[in-house]
């Protein structure tokens, strides 16, 4: 046979791993080289893989690429040929070559044979046949079935073989339950060769073989297809409590093997002195724990993945103390109006390495506690806001090292402050006797939750005397009598937390000049005179004038700030105001402005009323008229009243009517006009209305007659006569002449 031939042949069916050592020498020419021989020859059956070992025979060795050939072969046939060239670096003449069979080597005798090459074209002789022999010759009374339950890379078609026992053959040979043509090995041993391996879909992921012999017995064996284990990806490893080191990694794609065929794993410690051992521990899967090392600092582990099919190793070094991220836990909160403790302990912590730990509420650093665990950590937080959700996390870590992860958050609510902002209206009945009215807003700043309120209390001191009344918690006023002298009152909610308003009644001053109250359009911007000496600031209360009762508003403003912003939108048009600034002195409110107005007059609602009977005359009306310029409840101020004078056309034309002229009052308190300038005997209309900036309102109308003027009528009548007469007696005169 052409072993060259074969080779090319045969070369896809073999893997194959190669490893050379070597040192050289020289060899005359025309000489024969001696043979190689076989050192060894090794069988790995769970693999199907033999290890050959032969050495170079010294004589003949050389500095230059050593080439050999080697042959494998069954009892019937060469079934591989390998030629190869292998470095002669120095080594002692020792070659190795793994040769991995297609056929389990139990089912057949292999052997190997070797000879080396000078030149290419000079040939040692063949070294003598080495055999492995497989178990044909081993007594046996049943079939035996290669490989027998074995793990088997994903993607090849192994062979897969049976052997009979004597006298009997094999007669079916099936995989996955489908029977497959039968290949002959030798006489008696059969095979078959397998669909590529896959993992199969269902729970077990395994596959049959099954031969079936003349005596119809049956031998079944299990292939586990798998993969080799995958590099194990992102080992890393880390204490929290510098007891015990967790390691962890990714270990890549499943190889479906259980039970003694599963994948293992090994950490080993590289410690530094050799003579210390115990450094190997077995882990899970993807995670490994065991006891940090008594003083070691730097850390050296190799970790290594192995499964039937292949091993895998990852390494890993690291400094302890860069490893250390404790656990902290919270474990309780003991929570304030603006402030809160918060209590958490590190697991395991035991060392007298200190801590550095952090407490966040809401993402922002607030306080950095140092110790050491006896009997947990506890940090002061203050400055909160009241009434809101907080979620405190806290970490630790070694000094200047990273810390840990930062732990779940116990999330609590600070409890509501309540305040009351309490102002007061005085009711002076006479000197002795007064009744105050105190009106409060409930305060509570926050969003986490309600306020309960129980109630208010309200205290008065008045001449050294304390009273004490309640209020409902619906109510927001309430009305005490007092006397003429000062008298300070609290009011406070009934609730856990809530902080007392108080305000002074300044005592019955006799000869206070009352304030002037000033008639103002308002602007957006109401200001007033401010004074140094109202040390706390400003009130300025607030209602609508004609509305009984006025519903008091009222805004405190900080000492210097002697003008308010409003809103136009708050305040209704057509509606007068009127706004009491008070000054602030020691909690005693003093009166300094009262300005009244409207935001925007609108035209008045009600219309005069006349007063009858009207004076006339032939050329003139006098119109008298009510009105209330002074109600509060008027849309605008009253600046004057207006008329409007009409001609009532014929009695031919009946209800047509031409205007003549307007008349004016611009004062709201001169309620008559007297029209001028008619003429006598004719029927006019009237129309009086009030006025304000805004316009004049609704009409009121009235017609009036003109009176007739008899003077006038009589020297209309008697100036003709008169002539007459004056003729007739001029002619009697002339005739008598
Ligand atoms: C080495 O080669 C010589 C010459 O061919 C031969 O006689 C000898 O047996 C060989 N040695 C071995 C161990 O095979
Ligand atoms: C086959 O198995 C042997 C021993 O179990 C081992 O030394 C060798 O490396 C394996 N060969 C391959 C290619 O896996
Ligand atoms: C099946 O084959 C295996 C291996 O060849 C052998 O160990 C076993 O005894 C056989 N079982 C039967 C029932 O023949
Ligand atoms: C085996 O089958 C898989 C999937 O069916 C395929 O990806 C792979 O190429 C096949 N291998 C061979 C050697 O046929
Ligand atoms: C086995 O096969 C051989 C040859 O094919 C035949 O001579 C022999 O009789 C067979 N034995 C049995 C038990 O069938
Ligand atoms: C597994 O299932 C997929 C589809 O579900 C199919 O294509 C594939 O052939 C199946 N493989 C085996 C080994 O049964
Ligand atoms: C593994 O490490 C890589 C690179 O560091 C990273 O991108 C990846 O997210 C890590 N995988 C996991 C599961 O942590
Ligand atoms: C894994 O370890 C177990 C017990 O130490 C052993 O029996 C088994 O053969 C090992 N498996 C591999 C794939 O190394
Ligand atoms: C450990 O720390 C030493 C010095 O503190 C440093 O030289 C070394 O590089 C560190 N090793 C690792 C793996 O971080
Ligand atoms: C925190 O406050 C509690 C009581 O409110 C007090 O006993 C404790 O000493 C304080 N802790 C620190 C660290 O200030
Ligand atoms: C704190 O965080 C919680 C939840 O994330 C949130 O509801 C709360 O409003 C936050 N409080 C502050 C003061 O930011
Ligand atoms: C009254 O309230 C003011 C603040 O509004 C406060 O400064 C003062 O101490 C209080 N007085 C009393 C007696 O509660």
């Amino acid at each position: 046979m052409d072993l060259r031939k074969t080779l090319f042949l045969q070369l896809f069916l073999s893997t194959l791993t190669f490893s050379a050592n070597n040192y050289g020498c020289c060899i005359e020419a025309g000489q024969k080289p001696p043979s190689p021989y076989i050192i060894q020859l090794q069988a790995s059956n769970t693999n199907q893989t033999l290890v050959v070992r032969w050495h170079a025979n010294e004589s003949h060795l050389q500095e230059q690429m050593e080439h050999y050939e080697l042959q494998i072969a069954r009892p019937d046939h060469v079934v591989s040929v390998y030629s190869m060239s292998v470095h002669p670096y120095g080594g002692d003449g020792v070659h190795t070559l793994a040769w991995t069979s297609p056929l389990p080597l139990e089912c057949a005798d292999h052997s190997v044979r070797i000879r080396s090459f000078y030149d290419d074209s000079i040939s040692s002789p063949w070294s003598q046949w080495t055999t492995n022999f497989g178990l044909l010759q081993e007594p046996a009374k049943t079939t035996r079935i290669y490989p027998f339950d074995q793990v088997m890379l994903v993607g090849t078609r192994p062979l897969l073989c049976c052997i009979p026992p004597p006298g009997a053959n094999i007669t079916q040979m099936q995989f996955n339950k489908v029977p497959y043509p039968l290949i002959s090995i030798g006489d008696r041993v059969k095979a078959i060769e397998a669909d590529n391996l896959t993992i199969p879909n269902g729970t077990f992921k395994r596959m049959r073989f099954s031969c079936t012999d003349s005596t119809t017995s049956k031998n079944t064996s299990i292939i586990f297809p798998s993969i080799p284990p995958e590099k194990p990806r992102n080992f890393s490893c880390e204490t929290s409590d510098l007891k015990n080191v967790i390691c962890t990694w990714e270990p890549g794609k499943e190889d479906y093997l259980l039970g003694n065929k599963k994948r293992n794993q090994t950490i080993n410690i590289n410690l530094p002195n050799p003579g210390n051992s115990g450094g190997q521990y077995k882990c899970e899967e993807s995670s490994c724990k065991f006891p940090v090392v008594t003083g070691l600092e730097e850390y050296h582990l190799s970790l290594l993945v192995s499964n039937p099919l292949g091993k895998q190793s990852a390494q890993y070094s690291f400094n302890i103390s860069d490893r250390v991220f404790p656990v902290a836990k919270l474990y309780r909160v003991r929570r304030g109006v603006t402030e809160a403790n918060v209590y958490w302990t590190v697991e395991g912590w035991l060392s007298p390495v200190e801590l550095l730990c952090q407490v966040t509420l809401n993402e922002s650093l607030a306080v950095v506690r140092s110790g050491s665990d006896e009997g947990g950590f506890q940090a002061n937080m203050s400055g909160l806001l009241p009434n809101t959700l907080y979620s405190p996390r806290v970490r630790c870590g070694l000094k200047g090292k990273t810390p840990g992860k930062w732990s779940q958050s116990m999330p609590f609510s600070t409890y509501p402050l309540v305040t009351l902002d309490l102002w007061r209206r005085i009711n002076q009945f006479s000197n002795n006797s007064r009744s105050v009215t105190l009106i409060w807003n409930l305060h509570v700043p926050g969003s986490a939750g309600e306020a309960v309120i129980q109630g208010y209390k309200i205290q008065s001191l008045q001449e050294g005397e304390f009273h004490t009344t309640w209020a409902d918690t619906g109510q927001c006023q309430a009305e005490i009598s007092i006397g003429p002298g000062q008298c300070e009152v609290t009011v406070q909610a009934v609730n856990e937390f809530s902080i007392p308003a108080n305000i002074t009644i300044p005592p019955v001053e006799a000869g206070e000049r009352p304030v002037v109250e000033q008639q103002v359009t308002f602007r957006p911007q109401l200001s007033w005179t401010g004074e140094d000496w109202f040390t706390c600031g400003y009130t300025v209360e607030w209602c609508i004038l004609g509305k009984v009762p006025c519903a008091l508003q009222w805004m405190k403003l900080p000492r210097g700030i002697t003008s308010l912003l409003l809103n136009p939108r708050d305040y209704k048009d057509g509606v007068k105001y009127t706004f009491n600034i008070y000054g602030c002195t020691k909690n005693r409110h003093k009166l300094l402005e009262i300005q009244t107005g409207y935001f925007l007059e609108l035209k008045p609602v009600e219309r005069p009323r006349l007063v009858r009977p009207v004076t006339r005359t032939s050329s003139s009306v006098t119109l008298e008229w009510y009105y209330n310029e002074e109600d509060p409840t008027h849309p605008g101020s009253i600046i004057g009243y207006w008329v409007t004078v009409k001609e009532v056309a014929d009695l031919g034309s009946p209800g047509q009517t031409s205007e003549l002229f307007n008349v004016s009052v611009m004062d709201p308190r001169r309620k008559w006009v007297t029209v001028e300038g008619l003429q006598e005997d004719k029927m006019y209309q009237f129309h009086l209305s009030a006025l304000t900036k805004a316009g004049s309102g609704p009409v009121m109308t009235t017609t009036i007659k003109t009176s007739s003027n008899f003077l006038v009528y009589w020297v209309k009548i008697l100036t003709p006569l008169a002539f007459l007469l004056s003729c007739f007696i001029l002619l009697c005169h002339q005739r008598k002449t």
